[in-house]
C-alpha cells in the first residue's frame, strides 16, 4: 500500500463517525481531501460542513456540499482533520498546509476531534516536523528572535500567505517534551496568531492507516 492509499483508507473509515443530519467540521490537507471525496458519497445524509480553509471550502462546494460560516452554528459534533505528527497522548503538530489557525478554531468548537493519518505520522516525541507558527506580518522578525530564545530555529515560509493574511515561521530543531507548555509559551509571544501544537486540545480518536489496515485508537 502506498502512503496515499493509507491516507485514503483512514479517510474513508472516518465516515463511520459521521451521524446523519449533522454539520461536519472539515480540516485541510491531502488526507482530508480524501475525506471530502468520501463525504460526498453520503452528502444527502448530512446537513453540510464547516471548513477550516479556502482550499477545503472549494472542494466541498465542488461536490455540492453546503459550507456554513462557523458563526452561524451553535454546536459541532465532530471535526475531522489530518496531522503532520501525532503522539500516543494524541498531541499533534499541524499546519504543514498553513491552515493551522482556522483548524484550531474549528477544533475548539467541536465535541470530538477525529484525526485521520497514515502511520508515518505517529511519533514518540513531537518536533522532527518543523513547528508552524502563524504570525502577523509586521511582527515576523521580533517573533523569530523570541522563538530563538525558546531554543528553536525559525525559518520564514517564503511566498506563503495564510487565509487570514498572515505569514508562517517554521520552527526547526525543537524536541518538544512538554507540548502543552510550549503551546502556551509560543502563543504568549506578541504578534503570534497561533502555533501548530494541538496539545491543549488534542485528538480524541486517531484513525490510523497502515499496510496492515486501519486501526481506531482512542
Ligand atoms: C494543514 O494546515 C495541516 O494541518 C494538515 O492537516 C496536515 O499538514 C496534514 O496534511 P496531510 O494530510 O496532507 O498529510
Amino acid at each position: 500500500m502506498t502512503q496515499d492509499e493509507m491516507k485514503k483508507a483512514s479517510a474513508v473509515k472516518a465516515l463511520d463517525f459521521i451521524e446523519n443530519d449533522t454539520i461536519v467540521g472539515v480540516g485541510t490537507g491531502s488526507t482530508v481531501n480524501h475525506f471530502i471525496d468520501a463525504l460526498a458519497t453520503i452528502k444527502h445524509n448530512i446537513n453540510g460542513a464547516v471548513s477550516s480553509s479556502e482550499e477545503s471550502t472549494k472542494r466541498l462546494q465542488a461536490h455540492g456540499i453546503e459550507v456554513f460560516d462557523l458563526n452561524s452554528i451553535n454546536t459541532l459534533d465532530v471535526y475531522v482533520d489530518g496531522a503532520d505528527e501525532i503522539t500516543k497522548h494524541m498531541s499533534m503538530i499541524k499546519g504543514g498546509g498553513a491552515a493551522l489557525t482556522r483548524e484550531k478554531i474549528v477544533a475548539a468548537v467541536a465535541k470530538k476531534f477525529i484525526c485521520i493519518a497514515d502511520d508515518s505520522k505517529q511519533v514518540k516525541v513531537l518536533g522532527n516536523f518543523p513547528l508552524p507558527v502563524e504570525v502577523i506580518p509586521m511582527a515576523r522578525s521580533y517573533v523569530a528572535r523570541e522563538l530563538v530564545k525558546l531554543g528553536g530555529d525559525p525559518v520564514y515560509r517564503q511566498g506563503v500567505v495564510t487565509d487570514n493574511g498572515n505569514v508562517i515561521l517554521d520552527v526547526h530543531n525543537m524536541s518538544i517534551v512538554d507540548p502543552k507548555a510550549l503551546e502556551d509559551s509560543i502563543n504568549s509571544i506578541v504578534g503570534v496568531v497561533t502555533n501548530g501544537l494541538f496539545a491543549q486540545r488534542g485528538a480524541d480518536i486517531l484513525v490510523l492507516g497502515s499496510a496492515q489496515g486501519v486501526d481506531i485508537i482512542k
